[in-house]
């Protein structure tokens, strides 16, 4: 489409005659990306620290993500889960090399990884405690938009209009391991957690959480799963962001930068736990050869160009600049804090919507969640001339912000 048929066409309009509004749109169109900046239908730049809420690891159209996908398409876009099927086989090698030997399950989506988790626990329920069937995870969690895992959110605002949800799910406040053993009784079968909570607002689990959830699920027979969707596939400075705390889950689930921007979900599994059996679970799409191409392409390439080391430097040196912006407008924002490239400041008066617009005007991209946090999630490729660049910019909207009657 030429730039001009772009200008032309008013897509907000459009979008309201042929989509479901489920979204809540930023008034920009993204039509191209590169690198760390994306550019919109009148052309201009913004340099990109939502990377598609944590998917683009590589940047937008990395060369590795480009030639795998092309070279994929050219021999097979798609083969049924009936056959054997090379890059399948490759991602799941590729993974089992990171997590120490866990055997894999490709789907869509994040969700659908949950929802393969959440089957296998209780199959293990089933065989190996007495049917439980009950999962126990946090407040402020996210696992996804399907019921199962809806239940399992512990987000009252995203469970408030689905009822009746699936029976099972269980929440207990986040890092407060007695409150996780009170809740245990011969029903739960799993713990679901996120080592570093992402869309409830980017907070790190304690050591003594998640080592004490590993020594629990030890003692009392019961599965830990570890929901890597957004921490996972480096953007802590570690693959997995469970490794920060010398542990490993029984369960893993991944999605989101997984194949660098194709869309992919994974459900890993180590040996206690590897228990499907033929016809216990399945899939159309899951695995799909170019997803799986562009997995393997991405996990090179982050080893190739050392991805994590530079998300733990360039997370450091970003962490320093929250730090001097929050200093600075401490009327405004505190509390930075994160792992890696995965990073979130508190904002006062329920100002992270304006911030996150106003930035958007000046050529940053934020994600406010909900109006009392930003969240900073850029791509792993990031460079420190881009994050003096999005600090410039930052600093300059919260100058503004710092002047409205809400602020005071
Ligand atoms: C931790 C976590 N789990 C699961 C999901 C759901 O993933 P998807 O949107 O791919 O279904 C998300 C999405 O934000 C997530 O952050």
């Amino acid at each position: 489409m030429t730039a001009t048929e772009l200008q032309q066409r008013d897509w907000a309009a459009l979008e309201q005659q042929y989509y479901q509004g489920t979204f809540k749109r930023h008034p920009i169109t993204l039509v191209r990306g590169q690198g760390t900046r994306v550019w919109d239908s009148t052309g201009k730049e913004y340099i990109d620290f939502v990377a598609g809420i944590a998917v683009n690891v590589l940047g937008h159209c990395h060369p590795a993500v480009i030639q795998a996908v092309q070279e994929q398409v050219t021999q097979l876009v798609h083969v049924s889960n009936l056959y054997y099927n090379v890059r399948q086989i490759e991602l799941a090698e590729q993974l089992a090399s990171l997590s120490g030997g866990m055997r894999s399950f490709f789907s869509n989506s994040g969700a659908e990884a949950n929802e393969g988790a959440i089957k296998l626990a209780r199959k293990y329920g089933r065989l190996h405690r007495n049917g439980a069937y009950e999962i126990i995870s946090m407040d402020r969690s996210f696992h996804g938009r399907t019921l199962a895992t809806t239940a399992a959110t512990g987000q009252a605002a995203y469970q408030a209009s689905w009822a009746p949800l699936p029976d099972g799910f269980k929440q207990v406040p986040f890092n407060d391991l007695d409150a996780v053993k009170q809740a245990t009784s011969e029903k739960t079968a799993a713990i679901l957690v996120e080592a570093v909570q992402g869309e409830g607002g980017i907070w790190p689990s304690s050591p003594e959480f998640l080592q004490g959830l590993r020594q629990w699920c030890d003692e009392q027979n019961l599965v830990l799963i570890c929901d890597e969707v957004q921490a996972g596939a480096g953007r802590t400075g570690k693959y997995f962001s469970w490794e920060h705390y010398d542990i490993t889950p029984d369960i893993v689930t991944m999605a989101k930068g997984l194949a660098g921007g194709v869309p992919i979900g994974g459900m890993l599994t180590g040996k206690r736990t590897d228990i499907f059996a033929y016809g216990d679970h399945g899939t159309t799409f899951g695995g799909n050869p170019i997803a799986c191409a562009a997995g393997v392409a991405t996990i090179k390439t982050i080893k190739e160009q050392n991805l994590l080391e530079n998300a733990t430097k360039m997370g450091e040196y970003w962490h320093q600049k929250l730090e001097t912006l929050c200093a600075k407008y401490s009327n405004i924002i505190d509390s930075p804090r994160g792992i890696g490239l995965m990073r979130a400041v508190n904002v006062k008066h329920d100002l992270a919507g304006e911030i996150a617009g106003r930035a958007m005007q000046q050529g940053l991209l934020l994600n406010a969640l909900g109006g009392s946090t930003l969240r900073m999630i850029p791509p792993l490729v990031l460079t420190k001339t881009d994050l003096d660049e999005a600090a410039t910019i930052l600093d300059h909207t919260l100058s503004e912000v710092a002047t409205l009657p809400q602020a005071q």
